[in-house]
């Protein structure tokens, strides 16, 4: 029994945290299958505590509470926000800042739980532009400068709860959402039914689900999480001090906000067995491939013998497709990239290598470099919380006979 099993979900998902709270990702094979477009049931999946149980007659009369320095007040319901302000729908990757954390317990245990690959899945998000409900509240000039975002999980420590610098949250090319639908379905109760945030580009802790409040303040966040959890602390803070007493550590400037450049192999897989022919065979090595802030991916290389060498594989950034249409229906709203050149979406990758190569080499590793010359490090920058590791992602090949 947990306080959330009415609600339905996928049993091939990959539990991470047991029975409760609901924190799973889908094998990275089935997630990279499924293409661009996660569908829900294969979507990674990360929440703190219960889901919060909403009713179809709650939705309708669902507020979101939008107070702080402002010039007004108001409580918007879902159907205010759809007539009030131009529904849109991006495609935006979400991915979780424990990403990959799995590899960073295996070097040194940190509190926080083992992610494969597959904390990352990207989806249609439909809604309305937080900047667009900013300027009908009328943030206090000179005063207002964060946006507090407030779910309605109730967490042992308060409220879920984040914040975003209030230039940014006004900024409509950082895409930040208020979002209703996913994939043009209604969102399922694990991510944020009736309606969340969408932040692209930044880890996903700042995409609230089951957003209750946004509070204009002077100050970023105090909630719980905000500041003890999401940061990328010193490498030599040790997990029993990363908690429970400000030390010198405990500082804002480690909280994390955009996503780093980062890249997995999902094939061959971890533990998959190949069966090679040497003598004229090819395999196609593919994965993916991310950066944060709207920053494009814009070379993966890959190794073959320990980071000797590398080259460089062929780039699909299915994202572009999104920018030579401009779309409008009922569902949707407006799906318009046509005049945006950031990317806020994930990019696939593959490097064709011969068999008889592929037989001789102990490893494939890969890297990603983004368009800000950041390449991802060779070496782990491990620490206590367990954040956003990135380095070279590596699958071990061992020979059988
Ligand atoms: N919002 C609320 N209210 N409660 C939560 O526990 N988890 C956050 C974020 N929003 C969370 C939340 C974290 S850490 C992540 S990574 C994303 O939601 C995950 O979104 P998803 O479960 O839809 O994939």
């Amino acid at each position: 029994e947990t306080p959330d099993n009415w609600v339905k979900r996928n049993p091939n998902l990959i539990r991470l945290t047991g029975k409760h709270p609901f924190n799973t990702e889908a094998r990275l094979p089935d997630l990279f299958k499924a293409g661009f477009l996660t569908p829900a049931h294969l979507h990674f999946v990360r929440n703190h505590g219960a889901v919060p149980r909403v009713s179809d007659e709650e939705r309708d009369s669902w507020k979101i509470r939008v107070h702080g320095l402002v010039e007004r007040e108001v409580d918007f319901s879902i159907e205010d926000l759809a007539r009030l302000f131009p529904v849109v729908t991006l495609p935006v990757t979400l991915v979780c800042a424990g990403n990959r954390r799995k590899e960073q317990n295996v070097v040194r245990k940190s509190l926080g739980f083992s992610w494969g690959a597959a904390g990352v899945s990207t989806a249609l998000w439909t809604g309305v532009y937080l900047s667009d409900v900013l300027d009908y509240v009328r943030p206090v000039r000179g005063k207002a400068k964060y946006v507090v975002f407030e779910g309605g999980d109730s967490l042992p420590n308060g409220p879920y709860g984040t914040s975003q610098k209030l230039t940014w949250a006004r900024n409509k090319d950082k895409g930040m959402l208020i979002a209703w639908a996913m994939n043009g379905l209604p969102l399922e109760p694990d991510h944020g039914y009736p309606v969340r945030v969408v932040i692209p580009g930044q880890i996903g802790g700042r995409s609230v689900k089951w957003l209750r409040r946004i509070e204009v303040s002077h100050q970023e966040s105090q909630h719980y999480l905000h500041f003890w959890d999401n940061k990328v602390l010193p490498t030599q803070v040790l997990p029993d001090q990363a908690r429970g007493e400000k030390h010198w550590w405990y500082d804002p400037r480690y909280i994390i906000t955009e996503l780093n450049v980062n890249s997995a192999i999902a094939r061959p897989d971890h533990e998959e067995i190949l069966s090679l022919d040497v003598d004229s065979g090819e395999y196609i090595v593919e994965g993916y491939a991310y950066s944060g802030g709207g920053r494009r991916v814009t070379r993966v290389e890959l190794s073959l013998d320990q980071g000797e060498t590398w080259k460089i594989a062929e780039i699909n950034y299915p994202e572009d497709m999104f920018r030579a249409v401009c779309h409008t229906d009922p569902v949707y709203g407006t799906l318009d990239l046509t005049e945006r050149d950031t990317s806020f979406c994930w990019c696939f990758w593959s490097f064709r290598v011969r068999h008889s190569v592929l037989a001789e080499c102990d490893a494939i590793m890969v890297r990603a470099m983004d368009e800000g010359l950041v390449l991802q490090p060779r070496d782990m920058y491990w620490s206590a919380l367990g954040m956003m590791n990135n380095w070279w992602f590596r699958i071990a090949i061992s020979k059988t006979t």
